[in-house]
């Protein structure tokens, strides 16, 4: 079976200036960004500490894009009302942090958000079969989560072509989203190998370039580039 349908960018706001936040993100909007990608972090699912729902929040005021929100944190049905509440169009979880996953996606379902689940790098895509069927959203880390700007695993790219062959199979409208070391050089590599959100951090905010433009030059990286079978 064969599906084409447009990518979306969503940067992630991790290596943003958060002096500067509310214009960042709306310098991603008016730069053609689809979602806003938002980092959490607890210092124990992963090694290092983000922001909670406030700044979740604070973005939400900033834009009309929908918001993604990434929980790289241990039990997060501890927090999934709060980040609803926030304003959060997206909540994904990590399947490694949660005992009930079943469970913990129908709660983000019935607060109202969409749901996503994710494998950290060395987790089997065979961990997501079962929940397929029951989310909007699968998302592959191409690099182990917890830092912006790390390099790309390689073996994602396989990886992404093994989860994109189970979604068509289990619940074909569910979206494929990568993160992780994404840029212009390899942006057409992971959405021919299936993935149909591309998470962009450090590729979108730095100083090399105004926002807009590395946008733009991600776009222009993957045209064309829709998925197919391989
Ligand atoms: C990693 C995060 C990513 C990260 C992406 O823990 O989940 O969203 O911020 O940043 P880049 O694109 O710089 O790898
Ligand atoms: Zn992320």
């Amino acid at each position: 079976m064969s599906t084409k349908r447009p990518i979306k960018i969503a940067p992630s706001i991790l290596t943003a200036d958060f002096g500067r936040l509310a214009d960042e993100v709306q310098a991603a909007e008016a730069g053609g960004a689809d979602y806003i990608h938002l980092d959490v972090m607890d210092g124990r699912f992963v090694p290092n500490l983000s922001f909670g729902p406030s700044i979740v929040a604070a973005v939400r005021a900033a834009t009309q894009l929908p918001l993604d929100v990434h929980l790289m944190i241990e039990d997060p049905d501890r927090y999934l009302a709060d980040f609803a509440e926030a304003g959060a169009t997206f909540l994904t979880v990590h399947v490694e942090a949660c005992i009930h996953l079943h469970r913990t996606v129908q709660r983000i379902t019935e607060l109202g958000c969409r749901a996503g689940v994710t494998l950290n790098p060395a987790t089997p895509v065979e961990a997501l079969r079962e929940i397929i069927p029951f989310v909007d959203m699968v998302l592959v880390m191409s690099v182990n989560p917890g830092f912006g700007a790390q390099r790309f695993i390689e073996t994602a790219t396989n990886k992404l072509r093994r989860v994109r062959r189970m979604v068509e199979e289990l619940n074909p409208l569910c979206d494929v989203e990568v993160d992780g070391g994404i840029d212009t050089h390899n942006i057409d590599d992971v959405v021919r190998s299936g993935a149909n959100v591309i998470v962009v951090g450090s590729a979108v905010f730095n100083s090399r370039a105004p926002v807009a433009e590395n946008i733009a030059a991600l776009r222009k990286a993957a045209r064309g580039a829709l998925w197919r079978e391989i």
